[in-house]
């Protein structure tokens, strides 16, 4: 055997490996390929993107036809804890951008920046959307330098100044057609909600979250939310110096401001039926200044502030 066929004989020999390995490699493709195809893992369906979440409208919260049940809640724990008063030498004007519309429509996802201020009276705070830690009003007022101490109590509860006018004429007109609310807790800083979600947490673990909002996450931070009282609730609910239950919605006191609160600016925020949108049990007596033209459409269109809002305002972000 010369060295040329020596050559030869190994070249035809790799030629038949190869031959022989691309069948192979060939093979292991197609079987690749089918086993893709029926596993349904094809490349289409590994990159596509996932379904984003549409915001509709649910309508106005349905009217539920049995009562819910009974719920003890003490959001006073913590109303002695914000006692800085902070009377403005300028006012900041609130910045509403948001005009009310029959037929909202939803707008593009917006970036964090994109959110309106604290200070707007139209701002989302819900259990996705939050409130910097820092974040203050500064036209706070004590309600106990305007209103008497048989409405405040003699709690030390603070309201920003834009919706002070309003309430004290809403208190007069109660007070007026025989009415005598009590005002509970208005202002709560950052640190003193935390406060009030630590004691929920603490004793009623189940339920702190539907009943008690997490730092950054209360409407009281705002400085434009109220609770009401009404000295008929103990009776009703047959429970001495009660101050929060859900039945407050059978006091006078909470009928008349259910039925018109909104002609002074206040809308109540976590209506019945409305837990699965505003993430809350019903709270009959937490009322948010939000001005009369706001608070009147939401009214008689049946809707409510958070409803409105998640349809036209930008996505959730903890700013
Ligand atoms: N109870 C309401 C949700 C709050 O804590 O702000
Ligand atoms: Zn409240």
């Amino acid at each position: 055997m010369g060295h040329a066929q020596f050559v030869n004989y190994h070249f035809v020999m790799d030629l038949v490996q190869f031959g022989a390995m691309a069948k192979s490699v060939l093979i292991w493709l197609f079987a690749v390929m089918g086993l893709l195809l029926l596993t349904g893992c094809g490349l289409e369906t590994a990159v596509s993107a996932p379904p984003l979440p549409t915001l509709v409208p649910t309508g106005p919260p349905a009217a539920t036809p049995t009562l819910p049940p009974p719920t003890v809640h003490d959001e006073t724990a913590v109303a002695g804890a914000t006692v800085v008063a902070q009377l403005p030498t300028n006012t900041p004007q609130p910045t509403a951008t948001a005009t009310p519309s029959p037929t909202p429509t939803a707008t593009p996802i917006g970036p964090c920046a994109a959110r309106l201020p604290g200070d707007d009276l139209f701002t989302i705070v819900t259990q996705t959307y939050g409130l910097s830690r820092d974040y203050a009003p500064q036209d706070l007022a004590l309600l106990t330098d305007f209103l008497p101490v048989d409405i405040t109590l003699g709690y030390p509860t603070e309201l920003r100044q834009v919706a002070l006018g309003p309430l004290i004429q809403m208190i007069a007109d109660m007070q007026n057609a025989g009415l005598q609310p009590w005002i509970l807790s208005g202002y709560r800083s950052y640190s003193a909600q935390a406060i009030s979600w630590e004691k929920w947490n603490r004793e009623e673990p189940e339920r702190a979250a539907i009943l008690s909002a997490r730092p950054g996450h209360s409407e009281h931070q705002l400085g434009t939310t109220l609770d009401f009282g009404s000295p008929e609730l103990a009776g009703i609910v047959g429970i001495e110096d009660i101050e929060f239950h859900t039945y407050f919605y059978q006091t006078s006191e909470g009928i008349w401001l259910a039925e018109n609160a909104h002609r002074y600016g206040f809308t109540l925020s976590y209506p019945r039926g409305a837990q699965e949108l505003t993430g809350f049990f019903y709270e009959p007596w937490h009322f948010r200044y939000v001005g009369e033209e706001m608070a009147t459409f939401l009214h008689e269109s049946g809707t409510y502030l958070t409803e409105y809002q998640l349809i036209n305002q930008p996505e959730p972000c903890i700013p």
